[in-house]
């Protein structure tokens, strides 16, 4: 039997019932996985067809502890900017293509003498590709960017629903045009 949205969603619920919430969203991000080896899950959540053409698309929303679970389904090449989630978390788990996600770090130097609501400076810590079956958190200040070369499919877990919320964005910096 495969791995349904249904198992998904229970699976996830249960975690937040019984276990304390970032060991929840590493048991989650497990479950992600599970949902993106599933051929059934696949075919049906990111198959071909106009209903999974979306880049983004809330396929369930939950009434009690307000995680969602999104589809993305991307056709072209694009890049987002450094940012986190503010006080959500979300995880990234690939379906289809890959994803090169970048991690950064704040510059410390530049955070005292930067005006107040001026981006907070970032460097690279580390790049990974998410590849089928790869599955990343970004708990709360988690500091990411996406890029897409090409078409890429991908299902993404919400701590809550951030359609239309403002995200925190950064400012990339290269290290090497940082005063010492
Ligand atoms: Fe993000």
């Amino acid at each position: 039997m495969g791995y349904e949205l249904d198992n998904l969603i229970l699976d996830c619920r249960r975690s937040f019932r019984k276990e304390k919430a970032l060991a929840a969203r590493e048991r989650m991000r497990r479950y992600c996985i599970r949902a993106c080896i599933d051929g059934d899950f696949v075919a049906r959540w990111f198959g071909p067809g106009p209903e999974n053409d979306s880049p983004r698309r809330l396929i369930y929303e939950d009434p009690d502890f307000g995680f969602c679970i999104v589809s993305h389904c991307r056709k072209d090449p694009g890049r987002s900017p450094p940012h986190d989630h503010g006080s959500s978390w979300a995880i990234y788990a690939q379906v289809e293509g890959h994803t090169d996600m970048t991690h950064w770090r704040v510059v410390e130097s530049a955070k005292n003498d930067e005006p107040s609501g001026a981006r907070k400076k970032v460097e690279v810590a580390s790049q990974s590709r998410l590849q089928p079956g790869d599955a990343f958190l970004y708990n709360e200040g988690d500091i990411h960017s996406p890029s897409f070369d090409g078409p890429s499919k991908f299902l993404r877990i919400e701590g809550r629903n951030l359609f239309g919320r403002p995200r925190n964005e950064f400012e990339a910096v290269d290290p090497e045009d940082q005063e010492s």
